[in-house]
Formats: C-alpha cells, structure tokens, sequence
C-alpha cells in the first residue's frame, strides 16, 4: 500500500534538506533525526524533533537556515529548554540548538560593553560578570535560559529584564542573513521581543549599569537566590505558565481560586508557586495542557480574567489547543 501522496512529498522535502545539509555542513555540527526533546527542556515532557542541529559556526548556521527556508520547512530555535512545552507526538522542523561551546562566548570589551553569545547560559553570565566586578546582570542568576532565549523571551526575574542591559543584537533573519539592530529599533515589552520572533539571535552587546567589586555583586545574587528558592519549586517545571495579567500576579489569582495542588495525570500545580505546573514524574505534554485549560476556565468563571500562557509551544499554536 503506498503512502499519501502529500506525506511522500513532505518526506522527500526533508530527505533533500538532509542531503543539502551532510553536503555543505561542517563536520563539527551536529545533525540528527529524531532526537528527543524532552530531555533537553527543564519540562521533561515532549517527543522527538523531525532533524535537529547543533551548529558549531555562523556559516552552518547560515546553511541550516538558507536550506531550510528555500525549501519552505519550518525551523525552531531550542534555548536552554525552559520557557517550552515539546508535544508528546514530536515537533515536524529542523531545531536548532545553539548547545555548542562556540557560542558560550563572554568578552568585556575595552568601551565598557560585554559580547554574550547566544548559547552563554544566564547562570554562567552572572557568574562571570560577577567575577568581572560588573553590576547589573543579577536579577538573571535564577532565570533558566541562555543569552538568546532571554532575549527573545525579553526574560526577566526581580523587577529587571533582559532589554535592560542590551544595548544591541547581532541576529540571522530565516533566510540566513544576518543583522545589527540597535535596542531602541527593536520592539521589546514584557516576555516579547517582535524582532527574534522571526530571526536568530547570535548574541548581544550588554552594557553593565557599573563597575565595582565583586563581592558585592555575589551578595546580591545570593539574596535573589534565597528570595527564588523560597518562592519557587524545586520539580521540573516550565517556570510560570502563564503571563502575569495587567496589575496583579498570576500565581496570586490561581492560588486565590484555591487550585494549588490541581492535578492532570503527572501534572501538578505547585503547592509552592501557584503558576508553576509541575511534572510529578510521569506527566505528559497533554496531561500539562489539560491542567493549562482547567486553570483558564477556573479563573475565568471565579474572577473574569482571562489567562495568557507565557511558555512557548513548540510547534503548535496556543490558540489551537486552549
Ligand atoms: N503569590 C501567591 N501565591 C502563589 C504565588 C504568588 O499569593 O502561589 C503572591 C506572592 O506572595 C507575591 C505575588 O503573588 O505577593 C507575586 O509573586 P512572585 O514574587 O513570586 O512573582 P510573580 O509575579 O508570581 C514573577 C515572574 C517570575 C519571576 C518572579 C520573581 C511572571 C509571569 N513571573 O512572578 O518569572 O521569577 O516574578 O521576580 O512574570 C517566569 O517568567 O517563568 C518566571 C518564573
């Protein structure tokens, strides 16, 4: 029995991506097929990626993306794997991770700015621009996201957020070409920044708010630290689910519907931090998304608010699934 027509057509489109791919690709970069997902996300939930990448140079990852879009294939960029939901039936693109060491790059420069490369966790930047004696980085210690996903998250923990300190990004639009934009020409607002919903971050001179000691600076850090593992739970999860609404907390809402506890299959919400949904150990991607659309409809009827999820799903549209 043959296949439908269309599936051979899709299957054959990824089969010349691959060839383009193993033929103009270094060997340094990584290329699978069906490489599970859920392990490389803090969620732990979710199938395998249709062909997935890591490229170890700007150029492959100009091929990656060149290739792809002229042959009209979807691509999704895999950060640190925590603002994202991965389906249980897998993602149908090529995911690019940029996992490789080549873009973990932190370099203070002589005017007083610091490149950081996509792939530069903000862990490590922190860490770094602590020992650098550079202030200004610390509301990023616990956010759990490398350079490029804060910024096209505009992620952001303790009052601050990541356009904060940016001053400009380096980016490759989907057809591989590559850009400078300047903050001031980009359109940032809370969790979105418009310009990386189309293109990819390289990386982004920041500029620190001052220079002095390091000592410090890891006292802050640390205090941000305390005030986090108070307030937040220690299970795999997704970080907070939903966006803040206008004027209020999400967390707050949910928790003020007596829903902390909810729970779908493996999925839980927390006991600790009302907007964070937990994975008990065994939950799936539908598990999540049933407890997602329980807590909609709840707050919905209990206080008229009408909640916004903040984490990324992969390959679906939200408003499909709520
Ligand atoms: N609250 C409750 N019950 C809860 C949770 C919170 O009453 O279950 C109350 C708290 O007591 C507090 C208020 O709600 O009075 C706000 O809580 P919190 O300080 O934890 O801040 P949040 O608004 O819930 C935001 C960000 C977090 C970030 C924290 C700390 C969003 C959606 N969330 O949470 O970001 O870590 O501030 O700065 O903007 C994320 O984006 O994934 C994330 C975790």
């Amino acid at each position: 029995m043959s296949a439908p027509p269309a599936i051979v057509e899709r299957g054959s489109a990824w089969d010349e991506l691959l060839a383009a791919l193993r033929a103009r690709l270094s060997s340094a970069t990584k290329l699978t097929e069906g490489e599970l997902l859920g392990p490389k996300t803090t969620m732990r939930v979710g199938g395998p990626a249709r062909v997935y990448a890591e490229p170890a140079t700007e150029a492959d990852l100009q091929v990656l993306l060149a290739e792809s879009s002229a042959r009209g294939l979807r691509v999704f960029m895999l950060g640190r794997g925590s603002n994202l939901l991965v389906p249980d039936e897998g993602v149908d693109g090529l995911v690019v991770s940029l996992a490789h060491a080549a873009w973990q790059t932190f370099e203070p420069r002589a005017d007083g700015r610091v490149w950081a490369g996509a792939g530069l966790r903000l862990k490590n930047l922190c860490g770094l621009a602590a020992k650098a004696g550079l202030e200004g980085f610390e509301f990023m210690e616990g956010i759990p996201a490398t350079v490029g996903g804060a910024l096209r998250m505009n992620a952001g923990a303790m009052g601050g957020w990541t356009f904060d300190v940016v001053e400009e990004v380096h980016l490759l639009t989907l057809a591989g070409e590559k850009r400078v934009m300047r903050k001031a020409e980009m359109h940032v607002d809370y969790r979105h920044c418009a310009e990386l919903a189309t293109a990819v971050a390289l990386g982004a001179f920041l500029r620190p708010k001052a220079h002095t000691d390091t000592a410090a600076v890891k006292l802050q850090i640390e205090e941000y630290a305390a005030k986090r593992q108070k307030s937040q739970p220690r299970e795999p999860s997704a970080g907070c689910i939903f966006k803040n609404p206008p004027g209020t907390s999400a967390g707050r809402v949910i928790d003020e519907c007596g829903l902390k506890g909810e729970r779908v299959g493996g999925a839980e919400v927390s006991p600790v931090h009302a907007n964070f949904i937990v994975n008990r150990g065994d939950a799936t991607c539908a598990d999540i998304l049933e407890l997602v659309r329980r807590l909609r409809v709840r707050v919905k009827a209990a206080r008229g608010i009408d909640l916004e999820p903040e984490v990324m799903l992969f390959g679906r549209d939200w408003r499909e699934v709520l």
